[in-house]
């Protein structure tokens, strides 16, 4: 792997102790998904058909939406910081019979990868855990061949700063400050960064991609929510899309 950057190694120490239980957790189902609210690519209708495409998930954890792209003819490597995530997504492939190649790399550091390499770039719920996001995106640009795409998916910003408790906001949409929290059973900090839409069009912009389309997905009413989140606040969280999705070309 290449060498992890110290402000990474806790990304990687979280997520190889946490890799058990998240997996177990369920609803972590092989599908072309981006993520909570109503999210596949049947709905976004995002990235078109795969069959042929050489496709990098990157921070794939489980591998399940690259395993699904592989079900579908594409080419899949898989990137993961996390050597535990990265051995459940090896042992998913293995169950499901298909063929995904894996690497150990940060998504802020792809030097294991040459650039033009890809046709499509994924990613479902992994970019909020990357400080250096810009990093980020100038390696999606340089491992994709001209004209690809990089489609991804993180938490809506504006979802996450509101308190289902109090129905109060938590912090401002403009206080970029990471949410931590420290598990003593993992020993180890979750740190999770939060990032505007702006900010997030402009560092794929200064990274030479263009968005294409930005996606909201959500529910229709607290019904559906609640199936999918429990009973958390439904009449309130239904109002704002969970999910945000970009799409953007090089
Ligand atoms: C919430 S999980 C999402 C995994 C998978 N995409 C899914 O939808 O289940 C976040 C993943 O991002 C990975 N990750 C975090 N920081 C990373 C980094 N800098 N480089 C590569 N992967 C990273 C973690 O190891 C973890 O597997």
């Amino acid at each position: 792997m290449a060498g992890v950057d110290p402000d990474e190694e806790q990304a990687r120490a979280w997520w190889n102790a946490w890799s058990e239980s998240f997996q177990s957790e369920g609803g972590h189902s092989i599908a072309i998904a981006f993520g909570p609210g109503a999210s596949e690519e049947d709905d976004l209708g995002l990235l078109g058909n795969v069959s042929g495409t050489d496709t990098v998930e990157l921070g794939c954890g489980g591998a399940q939406f690259g395993i699904a792209l592989a079900q579908q003819g594409a080419n899949v490597t898989g990137v993961d910081i996390s050597e535990e995530q990265l051995s459940y997504a090896q042992g998913l492939a293995e169950e499901h019979d298909v063929d995904v190649n894996f690497i150990h790399n940060s998504v802020t550091d792809l030097s294991d990868i040459s650039g033009g390499t890809f046709d499509l770039a994924v990613s479902a719920f992994a970019f909020q855990w990357v400080e250096d996001l810009g990093a980020c995106f100038s390696e999606a640009a340089r491992v994709l061949r001209d004209g690809g795409t990089l489609v991804f998916s993180v938490d809506h910003p504006y979802y996450k700063i509101i308190d289902p408790e109090s129905h109060e906001f938590k912090k401002s949409y403009f206080d970029d400050s990471p949410r931590r929290a420290y598990s003593d059973s993992f020993d180890a900090e979750m740190v999770v960064y939060s990032r505007g839409v702006g900010e997030t069009v402009q560092l794929l912009n200064d990274a030479g991609f263009s968005v294409e389309a930005i996606r909201e997905p959500g529910y229709e009413n607290p019904e559906e929510y609640e199936a999918e989140y429990g009973s958390f606040k439904p009449e309130l969280m239904a109002k704002v899309p969970p999910t945000i999705v970009y799409s953007a070309r090089i």
